[in-house]
């Protein structure tokens, strides 16, 4: 989101501020592999997730699916299902509540809104997506609830719907932006260039549709204190947008809104913005007069909480003799509605990744009457990397030289397209660390067998941009020596109470035992959402700022006292050492337990608030990694399994091993069932997902994948907070193209296609 422009028009609205401080070198937890703080509460099932909260006189509802994709309700009798044992209520459009229109989710990072899709919810009969709710039934329990949803009876009348994305490819038009950049680049003749290049590769390269399939599914619990005031639990990976929406919609004031996440369990994008069941379960609350809890079920977050886009993409390389990329052309079409008009980046890591004399970027949508699509990790760079990584491999393979090789000599030594520095970037070292600790010896396509086993390495660049919006966050400190800081932050799973700890411990010089932190809920300081892996930045900064902030409180509130030790001193003229305040020249000061007796009080606090991220304008930041995979192919059943698996990443300061190895491996399994086996099956006559469970959704087990060894460089970036760029996406990215490099390595053929099946494969 580099050159994002809403962001960018933001960001020059403010003065240049000094750039967060990267800590560098600095502290005794940032770097070590702590457990997570969670950890006990989620093994021992203490930790609640939204949909576990318990409510006195909650109700339970259940949501009807339309099952036509475009046209309008003709009938909707609703009797039965009113009649049944438990029913409380069914809202239809009859009968809903009154409904703002939906406050949209804005993809530059501001908390305004939060839907994923510009469709109004339950206010009249049209339909537009198959899947989409037409009804909500409120019962005593869930089973009676899901009961009289079979009762209801619906008759609609069809429009032609536009459903299928392949035949709609020759209408495809060019987006306005892709998440705010030009969705066409050119430098040179790109054409040309290739024609008359030495070396040449030019495939097209196709991706399926995935769904979000989080281990939670999608809940919500809404409980109305008054007509004006509002309890939400949601699963979100965006609280205060979560907030800033309800209030809208509901046409109540943000301050009376509450919404709490404590835990999520996985969001990966799908949490990233909100679904029609949030409002429908606060509507029902609304209705029903009772606190209401929405589970969606499995097959209810396949119909009303979008995936990722399928994409066709085509990339023609040209080199010259020596490798140097002549002509380097990215072009593709990928899916969205006319309700979120959402273009998926899939060309950023061409823009990123490698020097080419020309370049030729072009992105396209076309639009369909399916559900928006959305964010699934690395949207965009997971699948771009596919078809652009492995046409690299192509062209290595096609000029006889090393993959990684090729990579080195079209390592740019600025931005490409934007020539300005990168921020710090050892992608040629990740490689050279993850060649060796692999053992990178990819033998001649299609020599290697063990048995009836053909086997092959493969290697890809991991690529994600760092992102950080601006946030707030609240320190205090307590006469029994314990600090804790606030802030309305998620915790999906990454750990990040756990490393924002390590950072509080360390900027405090406090033992780690007393400090804590409080999140997950909008009574605290707003933070930005949890998605494009800038968390742990953005966090990072809001805690520099509120520890400042604190320490101008403490010396104001110390010096209230005749013997306080700060007369004269400033915030700049103190550090924070040994669990305390003390001069920098003079070393005179106490420890924030005496601060506290000076000032008379039992605690202190202050609020802080990070600037804007200046420093993604003067650098080009982004994590790189290298992916390496040994692959086996059966030569007689196509069967194919990952034998080895490696990843050398460079994505800035790693402040906890423990978590950030888990937060990688998580990216590159999502990256191997994305290879090998997740897809959703869309019937293109209806477009009705098919396949809306994990019986028939495939995702990676445990048998499925090997041991994952973890390598990074560990190189703090000294212009990103913490000196760390986000970890959570990048896993993903390269992970497919590095199987389909080894796959084509063990047997010679090249599938460009996902996912690898069988099929494709005898
Ligand atoms: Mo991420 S796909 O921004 O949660």
């Amino acid at each position: 989101m580099t050159l994002l422009k809403k962001v960018m028009e933001r960001v020059l609205q403010f003065t240049p501020e000094k750039e967060p401080d990267p800590l560098i070198g600095e502290g005794k937890y940032i770097g070590k592999a702590m457990k997570r703080v969670d950890g006990v509460l989620k093994v021992t099932g203490q930790a609640q997730f939204t949909a576990e909260y318990k409510f006195d006189n909650i109700a339970y509802a259940a949501l009807a699916y339309s099952t036509i994709a475009k046209g309008k309700i003709t009938t909707l009798d609703t009797a039965d299902a009113e009649s049944s044992g438990g029913v409380i209520t069914v809202i239809t459009y009859k009968n809903a509540p009154k409904i703002g229109k939906p406050a949209l989710m804005d993809p530059s990072g501001g908390s305004s809104g939060a839907m994923a899709a510009d469709i109004p919810v339950l206010q009249d009969e049209r339909i537009y997506w198959n899947g989409q709710p037409i009804a909500v039934v409120v019962a005593e329990t869930q089973d009676q609830a899901d009961e009289a949803v079979s009762l209801i009876k619906v008759e609609y009348e069809e429009e032609k719907a536009v459903v299928s994305f392949e035949s709609e490819l020759p209408n495809a038009k060019t987006p306005k932006d892709v998440l705010g950049e030009d969705p066409e680049v050119k430098v040179g003749n790109a054409e040309e260039a290739y024609e008359k290049s030495a070396h040449k590769v030019d495939h097209v390269y196709r991706t399926p549709r995935y769904n979000h399939n989080a281990i939670e599914p999608h809940a919500t619990i809404a409980h109305w204190e008054s007509d004006e005031k509002l309890v939400v639990f949601d699963a979100s990976q965006m609280l205060y947008a979560f907030k800033n929406t309800f209030a809208k919609m509901f046409l109540i004031k943000p301050e009376n809104v509450e919404v709490l996440s404590p835990f999520v369990g996985g969001g990966f994008g799908g949490k990233g913005s909100m679904w029609q069941h949030s409002i429908l379960c606060v509507a029902a609350a609304r209705a029903a007069k009772r606190p209401v809890k929405l589970n969606l079920s499995r097959e209810g977050v396949y119909r009303i909480v979008g995936g990722r886009t399928p994409s066709v993409q085509h990339v023609a390389l040209g080199a010259n003799q020596d490798g140097q990329l002549e002509a380097l052309i990215h072009h593709g079409t990928t899916q969205t509605t006319e309700y979120n008009n959402f273009a998926e980046q899939f060309s950023f890591p061409a823009r990123y990744l490698y020097n080419s004399k020309t370049f030729d970027i072009g992105q396209k949508v076309v639009h369909t009457d399916t559900l928006a699509n959305t964010f699934m990790r690395a949207p965009g760079e997971s699948i771009g990397t596919f078809a652009l990584e492995s046409a690299m491999d192509e062209l290595a393979h096609e000029m006889n030289i090393d993959p990684i090789k090729l990579r080195e000599i079209n390592e740019p030594k600025s931005d490409p397209l934007r020539h300005i520095p990168f921020s710090c970037r050892n992608i040629v070292q990740a490689y050279k660390v993850g060649a060796e600790s692999f053992g990178w010896d990819p033998k001649k396509p299609g020599s290697q067998s063990d048995g009836k086993w053909r086997v092959g390495q493969g290697v890809a660049t991991a690529y994600y941009p760092y992102y950080r919006f601006p946030g707030k966050a609240k320190a205090k400190i307590f006469s029994n020596g314990t600090a804790s800081i606030q802030a309305a932050a998620h915790e999906m799973g990454m750990g990040t109470a756990t490393v924002q700890l390590q950072h509080f411990a360390d900027r405090m010089t406090l033992p780690i035992e007393q400090v804590s932190m409080q999140y997950g809920n909008t009574s605290l300081p707003e933070s930005p959402m949890a998605g494009g892996s800038n968390q742990t930045a953005s966090l990072g900064a809001s805690i520099e700022a509120a520890v400042t902030a604190l320490v101008e409180v403490c010396i104001k509130a110390a010096n209230k006292s005749a013997s306080s030790p700060f007369k004269g001193l400033h915030a700049k003229d103190v550090d924070i050492k040994s669990g305390g305040i003390y001069g920098k020249e003079t070393d005179v000061g106490c420890s924030f337990v005496e601060i506290l007796k000076l000032a008379g009080v039992d605690e202190l606090e202050a609020e802080g608030a990070s600037g804007q991220p200046f420093e993604m304008l003067k650098h080009s930041m982004h994590s790189y990694g290298a992916q390496f995979c040994e692959v086996r192919v059966h030569s007689e059943t196509g069967e194919l399994r990952i034998a080895r698996w490696l990843a050398c990443f460079d994505a800035g300061r790693i402040i906890n091993p423990k978590t950030a190895e888990s937060q990688f491996r998580g990216g590159i399994i999502m990256g191997i069932g994305m290879a090998l086996m997740e897809e959703t099956i869309y019937d293109d006559r209806y477009g009705r997902v098919a396949n809306p469970s994990l019986a028939e959704y495939h995702m990676p087990v445990h048998l499925d994948i090997p041991h994952i060894e973890i390598k990074y460089l560990n190189i703090p970036d000294e212009h990103a907070p913490l000196g760390a760029r986000g970890i959570g996406e990048i896993g993903i990215t390269g992970a497919a193209a590095a199987i389909a490099n080894a796959v084509f390595n063990a047997t010679g053929r090249r599938i460009r296609e996902l996912p690898i099946t069988l099929d494709k494969l005898l």
